[in-house]
């Protein structure tokens, strides 16, 4: 593997050597088509423990024992055995949501005798000091029940306690709460419940959180995963996937509808990414939908980002079941569409827009697009698209759909689609493209010949995949050629209205897929270099694209150069952006039109490591890293120095 790259290398290094007396001409004087504000954003899905186990901050895996295996995740110890002292109950005739929950039967018992411990998502974080929330809903009809409630370390020593009296319920079930502080930090935690006293009890939705969540809401979401994200400053975020939104099958599928309200009343489905990839298989691995699409469109509203939530079709994954609705069985599907738009938009008064007050939300969420269908493709795509496009037209002429061009960025497939798309005169067209680093830097002038009409492409998933042994690595080669690849984006900010790399988070214990733009463990967070990319890009992403050429032809990898130009209205300010892929230091001359001046002055934030292999982890968060420095150039040519392997962001007053 490290062959090719070497021999790519070579290849850069050999045309490196061709030319000389680099200028970039910078027409300052000359601003083009605007940048739009949604142009960089992020992509999220459930993927590699992303919500469960992830950015989902609940800490108890199979909180309401609906995996497959009831009592995955927990394990009952009991010193004095008795046949049925836990049982779980089905009541699916009176609660299809959420049918199942767990009765203990108690024989005076003392605090010994039975335990249940949840293992948590590969462990659970817990830090010292923090307060830790835990509830459950229980039924009992003997009061007096006493539970013992302690956080463990990996040597079972106890961290953290509290213990929680109830009184008869009889048969009403009620929720419970008490909050205690853990006594050490530990990333592998384990929660375990003993009990005390006589009779029976019914348990359900067995939950802990941590009370350092974002924003502090309760049963909310990790604040360090939503800090990173924050920081980036997304134009948008797309949600919920991927293929998740399309499922195995379509009973699989993801539906909005079941992902709000009540928590206890959201029905758990099986993540795909559970079987998907049997070598790198999580059989613990669900959708609990306690992040739904009401914490979803939160979560974009925090950040700052458009909600862009993507819809299945009426299709299962192609690669998959491959199911289809037939077309006259597909007004369901339209009409969730229809009222997702109600939902996010809709006065308190209406249906839907009713349920988003009730959350807590009384105010519009401003949702003014939708993605039809995730990686789907083929006239049976198209026909499914048709019906949806007319009926969300109809009744919101404004509002954008997003369309599918399939999983490959070529081929007949993708040019079918595009062809048919473009005539469907949909509003964007969603690419997706996870190739070799290579491929990445010899298509940066991808879109310089693209038609210049009203559909726009989204480049809704994208990934630079280097092909380093055991598994794909977020290495800087991979980073560096995205950078190289997004000035060719931001060139063309007319035909390109939106991109997003792919997939967003990644569990260090957990994932499925790699690269991934953040990884994390319970306990820390840590951007990729493509993050830094990502977050270089978008946050300075200007307002309107400046030409940039060198011998009057734009910078798409002549001597290893990748270069884009945009003009930041509200800052005043020039903002170049520059990669030199070479392992050696580039000089290039700096003219800028219409500018008498010969002193430059301004800032340059450098994205740089000699190894193209180096990459961040949880032990060095920081190896390739952003570094700003102050930039003076003067003389008849001011000239930038790029160092090797480096993405340069230069900020000039103007
Ligand atoms: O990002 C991982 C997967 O890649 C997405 O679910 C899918 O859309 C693509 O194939």
């Amino acid at each position: 593997m490290k062959q090719n790259v070497t021999f790519f290398i070579f290849l850069l290094l050999s045309l490196g050597a061709i030319a000389q007396n680099k200028t970039f001409v910078v027409g300052v004087n000359r601003p083009g088509a605007a940048v739009s504000p949604t142009m960089y954003g992020v992509f999220f899905e459930d993927i590699n423990m992303g919500a469960d186990g992830g950015i989902y901050a609940e800490l108890v895996k199979n909180r309401s024992f609906e995996f497959f295996k009831p009592l995955m995740g927990w394990k009952v110890e009991q010193h004095n055995f008795r046949e049925g002292a836990v049982l779980v109950l089905n009541r699916k005739e009176k609660n299809t949501a959420n049918p199942r929950f767990l009765q203990i039967t108690l024989d005076h018992n003392s605090k010994e005798d039975l335990s249940l411990t949840n293992e948590g998502f590969r462990g659970m974080g817990i830090k010292k000091g923090l307060r830790y929330d835990f509830s459950f809903l229980y039924a009992t009809a003997a009061p007096g029940i006493k539970l013992y409630v302690e956080l463990l370390d990996r040597d079972n020593k106890i961290m953290g306690a509290t213990t929680v009296t109830l009184s008869a319920s009889g048969t009403v079930w009620k929720k419970r709460a008490v909050s205690f502080v853990a006594t050490q930090t530990e990333e592998k935690g384990r929660l375990r419940i003993s009990f005390e006293g006589d009779g029976k009890i019914d348990l359900d939705m067995i939950s802990l959180f941590p009370s350092d969540t974002w924003k502090g809401r309760k049963g909310g979401m990790r604040a360090d995963m939503v800090q990173l994200l924050a920081d980036m400053k997304p134009g948008f975020i797309r949600f919920p996937g991927g293929c998740i939104v399309e499922g195995f099958d379509l009973s699989q599928r993801y539906q909005w509808k079941k992902t709000i309200g009540p928590v206890e009343e959201r029905q758990l489905i099986i993540n795909r990414w559970n079987f998907e990839f049997p070598q790198r298989a999580a059989p613990d691995y669900f959708q609990t939908f306690g992040l739904g699409f009401f914490e979803y469109f939160q979560l974009a509203e925090d950040i700052g980002a458009e909600p862009l939530p993507i819809l299945n079709c009426g299709m299962a994954c192609q690669f998959n079941s491959a199911e289809l609705v037939p077309l006259d069985q597909l007004d369901p599907y339209i009409q969730d569409a229809l009222d997702l738009i109600e939902f996010a938009n809709g006065p308190a008064t209406s249906k839907w827009g009713k349920i988003r007050a009730d959350m807590g939300h009384p105010q519009p969420f401003h949702l003014k697009m939708m993605g039809v269908g995730n990686e789907n493709w083929g006239p049976q795509y198209l026909a499914r698209l048709r019906l949806f496009q007319k009926a969300i037209k109809a009744r919101y002429p404004e509002f954008k759909i997003i369309a599918s061009s399939g999983t490959d960025p070529d081929g007949k497939r993708f040019e079918y689609l595009n062809d048919s798309l473009r005539k469907l005169k949909v509003d964007f067209i969603d690419e997706h493209y996870y190739r070799p680093p290579q491929w990445f830097f010899s298509n940066a002038a991808r879109y310089d010949q693209y038609p210049r009409t009203q559909t726009k492409v989204f480049a809704g998933e994208y990934a630079s995949h280097p092909k380093v042994a055991p598994e794909k690595k977020n290495n800087w080669l991979a980073a560096l050629s995205e950078a190289a690849f997004l000035t060719g984006l931001e060139r063309n900010a007319d035909v390109v209205g939106m991109a997003s790399y792919a997939p967003l988070f990644a569990h260090v214990d957990g994932w499925q897929w790699a690269p991934d733009l953040i990884w994390v463990d319970n306990l820390n967070v840590f951007g990729t270099p493509d993050y830094y990319v990502q977050k270089l890009f978008s946050l300075n992403k200007g307002t309107k694209i400046i030409p940039l050429t060198m011998d009057h032809k734009p910078v798409t990898g002549q001597d290893s150069l990748y270069a884009s130009a945009v003009w930041d209205e509200p800052a005043k300010e020039l903002v170049i952006k520059v990669v030199n892929a070479l392992p050696k230091t580039q000089t290039v001359a700096l003219s800028l039109e219409g500018l008498k001046k010969q002193r430059i002055t301004g800032k340059v934030t450098r994205l740089q490591s000699d190894d193209l292999y180096r990459t961040n982890s949880i032990k060095t968060p920081r190896a390739v890293y952003p570094v700003e420095t102050q930039l003076e150039l003067s003389g008849k040519q001011p000239a930038l120095q790029l160092a090797p392997y480096s993405f340069n962001i230069i900020r000039i007053p103007y």
